[in-house]
């Protein structure tokens, strides 16, 4: 009878042991909580998801923003790799668009004006004499709906923001939807999807200034970069695209092989003036339309051997390096965020492209369905 029970009794543990590894495994944990306030008393929240190869990432439904993503080192230690805020107020009052999706443009369009079916449509100018990642109140300056997804293996949370018709002069009433997974491959994965019910453009993107040492009173200088790109496109003094693309061949754009961001910074060569540093738009060589994802970069931290590799489906990545951060903005634990402390590349269409003919299109008509997918996978180098 003891031996039945001790044998029962071991069955027990071994099938209790089994069931929660298949569930830890399938299992990415959520955590809503209230992040803050808004000044109309409208509640932010905060979502974690987890998974269970160390890493994890924070979002709020303000801006559909990512706040937190903290990633093992090469000997296993997680530290928060993105800046941004400690609370919603940096959010509210912040002009340096720290973890948020913009819109509904992306990036600049000179003069803030651009012709759609033979119409003119000005929009809000907000840098120098052009508009920028869409306007004064864009994506990232608005709540969100949220939804948790939990029904499949790698669960997630999904923002979706209506963008009414005249928004910062944008014409038709746009219904876009952002969603984020964190799979046990280490991918941070971003899907969109946008539908109009007038002809309009949309180009949004994901705004997450990136330090993968963790450490954020130093600057980026040190990461390695791979671009996967044979040209760019140079711009004018207001950052606004010429039209051509340019070999990088020859230049210190040319990120084919991995180079430190440092190396090169500050050579005299016109286009890093006018950027102040690298703020461009790299013409993506593996792009071959809507839906097919490839892999346009890589970044990597020597002393940490934190590696993220970004893959899209988009034409197009600006690499900014943190040029108008001057410490003024001060971040998570009260550390001001000095000149290039962090970096982004950000997936879209290239920079005025309505205004560019040849460039690709950022149109979007009723009944039509945008679309981007963008996966970060952090891995671990020697
Ligand atoms: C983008 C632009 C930069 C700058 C930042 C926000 O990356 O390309 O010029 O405006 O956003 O500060």
């Amino acid at each position: 009878m003891k031996r039945l029970c001790l044998l029962c009794f071991t069955a027990f543990c071994l099938f209790s042991l089994g069931a929660c590894q298949t569930e830890r495994k399938a299992q990415t944990l959520m955590k809503p909580s209230t992040f803050g306030a808004l000044a109309d008393g409208r509640e932010v929240h905060a979502y974690t998801l987890e998974n269970s190869a160390g890493m994890s990432a924070t979002f709020i439904d303000y801006g559909a923003t990512i706040t937190s993503l903290s990633v093992p080192d090469r000997d296993g230690v997680s530290r928060d790799v993105v800046l941004g805020y400690d609370s919603i107020d940096g959010y509210v009052n912040g002009s340096a668009y720290f973890g948020a999706v913009v819109g509904r443009y992306g990036n600049r369009i000179g003069k803030g004006r651009f012709l759609l079916d033979g119409k003119e449509y000005r929009l809000t100018i907000n840098n120098g004499e052009n508009h920028l990642h869409g306007g004064n109140i864009g994506f990232n300056k608005v709540l969100w709906d949220t939804a948790i997804l939990e029904d499949s293996d790698t669960p997630a949370v999904r923002f979706q923001y209506v963008s009414r018709d005249g928004e910062e002069g944008y014409p038709g009433t746009v219904t876009l939807k952002v969603t984020y997974s964190l799979t046990d491959k280490n991918e941070l994965r971003i899907d969109y999807e946008g539908v109009t019910d007038k002809i309009t453009i949309l180009n949004p993107t994901q705004h997450s200034y990136f330090n993968l040492s963790g450490n954020f009173n130093e600057k980026i200088l040190d990461h390695r970069l791979m671009i996967e790109a044979d040209s760019f496109t140079p711009v004018d003094s207001g950052l606004i695209p010429t039209g051509e693309l340019l070999p990088v061949e020859g230049t210190p754009l040319d990120f084919r092989q991995s180079q430190p961001i440092g190396a090169r910074i500050d050579d005299p060569f016109e286009q890093l003036a006018l950027g102040k540093g690298y703020d461009h738009n790299w013409v993506l060589r593996n792009y071959t339309g809507p839906g097919q994802v490839f892999k346009a970069a890589e970044l990597y931290e020597p002393d940490s051997g934190r590696l993220m590799t970004v893959y899209t489906d988009q034409p197009g990545l600006q690499f900014y390096s943190g040029n108008f951060l001057d410490g003024s903005a001060i971040g998570k634990n009260g550390i001001a965020y000095g000149l290039r402390s962090g970096l982004c590349l950000e997936t879209q269409v290239f920079p005025d492209s309505p205004n560019k003919p040849d460039f690709p299109s950022a149109t979007l008509k009723p009944g039509q369905v945008y679309r981007q997918t963008t996966i970060c996978q952090f891995s671990t180098r020697d």
